[in-house]
């Protein structure tokens, strides 16, 4: 059967992660969260207090803890380093205030982007993050790029860390992620930008229902052709 590459791509609390799972169960394709690597490689930056930009301390890290995912009872995707089980520690606000550097620095980059195409060529995949369109699967047949206004993503990310018990202050929610589109859109190495084929998607106000139809809808339309 013919299988598709989706390339899910946005800023912070788009709703990428959410809507690319739910896609990829709908296809029964491989779902890749490529956002998760670049905060395990940062929580193994941090655990081992690397200092700033020593990308290859980091990088030796790495192949000392692979990155690698698995699957608890319900389902729900895990996050491993080495052995150790790290999926609710790359949430915590440490990593993700510190996980701008250590995803600005080029041979992380290209060693994570190698894992991320070694994962997409098995078959059918939805990957979500900031360059998959523009750098990791320049060739995906569905590019979509999600966008939506600083107060709603952090509205979301507010409501994400209340259910998972991470105290977090809303005002401080917004500074943090704008900082971070900044940060993630300035960099010099594959900053976050639309491919020139990517279908922009504004998500304010749109449930998450309605961002998984329009992009079921064009990915059907890709299978059916
Ligand atoms: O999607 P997220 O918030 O979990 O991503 C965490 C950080 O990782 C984000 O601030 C930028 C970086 N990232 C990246 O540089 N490239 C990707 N493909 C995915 C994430």
């Amino acid at each position: 059967m013919k299988s598709i590459q989706i390339a899910i791509d946005g800023p912070a609390s788009s709703g990428k992660s959410t809507v690319a799972k739910i896609i990829a169960k709908q296809f029964g394709y491989t779902y890749l969260d490529t956002g998760a690597m670049y905060r395990a490689a940062t929580y193994l930056a941090l655990q081992h207090q690397v200092e700033q930009e020593d990308s290859s301390a980091i990088m030796a890290l790495l192949d000392q803890f692979p990155i690698s995912f698995g699957r608890n009872e319900k389902g729900e995707q895990l996050v491993f380093v080495g052995d150790v089980d790290i999926t609710h520690a790359i949430r915590e606000n440490q990593v993700t205030n510190n996980v701008s550097w250590v995803s600005a620095l080029a041979p992380i980059r290209e060693k994570l982007v190698d894992l991320q195409r070694k994962i997409a060529a098995q078959g059918g995949i939805v990957m979500d993050g900031r360059d998959i369109g523009t750098v990791v699967l320049p060739e995906a047949e569905l590019k979509i790029f999600l966008i939506a206004s600083v107060e709603e993503r952090a509205l979301r990310r507010f409501k994400e860390n209340k259910e998972k018990g991470i105290p977090t202050d809303l005002e401080r929610l917004k500074e943090e992620i704008a900082l971070r589109d900044h940060k993630d859109s300035t960099r010099a190495v594959s900053p976050l930008k639309a491919a020139d084929d990517a279908i922009t998607f504004d998500t304010t106000g749109v449930s998450i229902e309605g961002v998984v139809a329009f992009i079921s809808k064009k990915a059907k339309e890709i299978l059916d052709k």
